[in-house]
């Protein structure tokens, strides 16, 4: 048991949040060369402007940053009311690390600091509809609702899936709107 609790104790120190604009110019560099690596290509990633993000939460290990994803601060209206979120995007385990559990620990990490440490009333994620199983397991849920974004060109419509993290029971919101850049 003391091992164990030694153990959550390491992995704990090792996924951190820092602000975007106070990364090392090392982990900003591995951060944007892996997120153009894995979403660079992708048709809807392109079409579009993407807010820039707030914090990042990044897991390392033998001081190796290993997986993380990025954190956007935004208030946003759920049928016509105003809350505080923070929108999850870019989570990404680097490819020789996948499959151990890093991402767990990074939304891990992610939901206590949106729910508790600063909390917000809800996570945001916007994703491809394969993703739902992975983040269900971390206690987010889809929501079936029209959910708007800013573009320069004028007001969207997202069109892929969006969900939602909270601290009581699941809602279920007729119209969200993002109140500006998707993330
Ligand atoms: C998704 C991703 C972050 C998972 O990282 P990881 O550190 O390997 O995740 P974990 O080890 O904590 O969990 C692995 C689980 O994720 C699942 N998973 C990984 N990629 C998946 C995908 N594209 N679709 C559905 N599930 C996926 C695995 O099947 C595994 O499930 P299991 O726990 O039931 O075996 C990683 O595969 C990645 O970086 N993918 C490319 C970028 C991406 O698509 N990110 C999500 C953007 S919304």
């Amino acid at each position: 048991m003391k091992e164990l609790e030694n153990n959550t104790e390491i992995s704990e120190l090792n996924v951190v949040v820092k602000k975007y604009g106070n990364l090392s110019s090392e982990e900003y560099q591995t951060i944007s060369a892996f997120s153009e690596k894995e979403f660079g290509n992708v048709p809807i990633v392109q079409k579009y402007k993407w807010a820039k993000p707030d914090w990042v939460v990044i897991k390392y290990t033998k001081n190796k940053l290993v997986s993380f994803c990025n954190l956007v601060e935004r208030e946003i209206r759920i049928d016509q009311k105003t809350y505080f979120v923070a929108g999850i995007n870019n989570m990404i385990t680097l490819e020789k690390y996948r499959g151990s559990g890093y991402a767990a620990e990074v939304l891990n990490k992610c939901e206590h600091f949106i729910l508790q440490f600063m909390s917000f009333d809800y996570g945001v994620l916007l994703c491809a509809d394969s993703l739902v199983p992975f983040y269900e397991k971390h206690g987010w849920y889809s929501v079936d609702c029209p959910v708007y974004f800013q573009q320069p060109s004028g007001r969207e419509l997202w069109k892929a899936r969006t969900m939602l993290l909270g601290k009581d029971k699941q809602i279920a919101p007729k119209e969200i709107d993002l109140n500006g850049l998707p993330w």
